[in-house]
């Protein structure tokens, strides 16, 4: 089996590489992101030892066409991921998400060959706010508006002001994202939908939750929220909760993610699907908090600063029932397990710069999308 993954020398691409059975030839596409890969500007030594690497932007065809002629699935990683970044660095997200997929199917549409299967990895948030209930009917409520952030009512609520309570979310629910790249990914899963059925390839779209474990780069101050929790808790550090602390988040382990991922890839059969990926819990960040302070063995001092992100989701978890359909079961890593293997490895890292995380908010604040609660 050729396999090519784009983006594959970040976080879920170093894992999937160690995880591929041994026999795959495996090309690696990656640009190499200064955000991403702040230390070294070179494929770690484990990815040059096991793939062939070219250093290329997915949008520049030419430079890798030669080699994925004869691959058999594409993994389609490269992204941009930050959710708050892609709300104010807007044509940057469209170019590398949006034409970058693009461009990966022009570029497949000139092989001889074409890929058996596609493998995108997409995100929860298409679902944008998701789904909500009041125990009777499913609604779609617009997303919480910023007169009702601004007075401190964290919650969903329905047009009558009643709460509502957070439905997991289905691959059947609405997608309608609530940011930028949200809208960038369900933009790719389109574009691969169009493609792949006209061309009939097997495309399978994996909406991923949290992702988390080692591996994750802690430079980058616009991902990896259990990144920037960790850090703070383990250095001693003020750390910052926003709104009330108790937004819900399905964190799901990378090697969960992985396994899933090479599962799709080396399936026999036609998989044809979208599916939800994530350790299907929905879990608080203050709960998140605790249970990195029990594992470091110090306690956190964090203030929930009443401040908000503009476009920030409230509750999020997977319903795992499709994927279980599908594959028989989902055993996924507990939250705490798997924090017990990040601290192990992050105990190792250089810790993230706080300036870096600082001057992140502050381009939030100048941008008007990190806002504070009135009174
Ligand atoms: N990590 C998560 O929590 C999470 C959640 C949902 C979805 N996803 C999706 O999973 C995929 C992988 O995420 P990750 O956490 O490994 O991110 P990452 O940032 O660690 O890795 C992405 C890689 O893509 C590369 N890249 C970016 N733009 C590129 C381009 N135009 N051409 C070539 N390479 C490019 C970067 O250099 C980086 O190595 C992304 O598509 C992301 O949207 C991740």
């Amino acid at each position: 089996m050729k396999v090519l993954i784009t983006g594959g020398a970040g976080f879920i691409g170093k894992w999937l590489i160690e995880k591929l059975p041994p026999d795959a030839e495996i090309i690696v596409v990656d640009l190499l992101d200064k955000q991403v890969h702040r230390k070294s500007h070179d494929f770690a030594p484990e990815i040059k030892a096991r793939a062939t690497c070219i250093q290329a932007d997915v949008q520049e065809i030419e430079a890798h066409k030669a080699a994925i002629e004869g691959t058999d699935v594409v993994i389609h990683l490269a992204s941009q991921t930050g959710t708050g970044q892609s709300m104010y660095e807007i044509s940057r997200y469209v170019q590398h998400n949006a034409n970058g997929t693009a461009k990966l199917l022009e570029l497949i549409s000139t092989l001889e060959q074409k890929p058996r299967r596609i493998i995108l990895s997409s995100s929860r948030a298409v679902y944008g706010d998701g789904a909500y209930t009041d125990g009777k009917a499913i609604y779609y409520p617009k997303g919480r508006c910023l007169e009702t952030l601004q007075k401190g009512l964290w919650e969903v609520c329905s047009s009558s002001g009643e709460p509502l309570t957070a439905v997991s979310m289905q691959e059947t629910h609405l997608t309608k994202p609530t940011s930028v790249y949200g809208l960038t990914k369900l933009w790719q899963e389109q574009l691969l939908q169009s493609y792949c059925e006209s061309q009939m390839i097997d495309l399978v779209t994996l909406r991923f939750q949290n992702v988390y474990g080692p591996k994750q780069e802690l430079g980058n101050p616009y991902t990896g929220i259990i990144g920037i929790f960790t850090n703070a808790i383990a250095q001693g550090n003020p750390l910052e909760v926003f709104e009330d602390g108790l937004m819900t988040r399905d964190f799901v382990f990378v090697g969960d993610v992985a396994e899933a991922v090479v599962k799709c890839a080396t399936h026999e059969e036609t998989l044809d699907t979208v599916m939800n990926i994530g350790m299907g819990q929905a879990v608080t960040l203050l709960d998140v908090i605790q249970t990195i302070s029990e594992i470091v063995g110090k306690s956190a001092q964090y203030t929930v600063s009443g401040r908000f992100r503009v476009g920030d989701i409230r509750h999020a978890v997977a319903d795992m029932s499709h994927y279980k359909t599908v594959f028989g079961s989902w055993l996924p890593t507990s939250l705490k397990d798997g924090l017990t293997q990040y601290l192990d490895w992050y105990l190792g890292q250089e810790p993230l710069s706080q300036a870096a995380l600082q001057a992140s908010f502050k381009e939030m604040e100048r941008t008007g999308l990190l806002l504070t609660k009135q009174g």
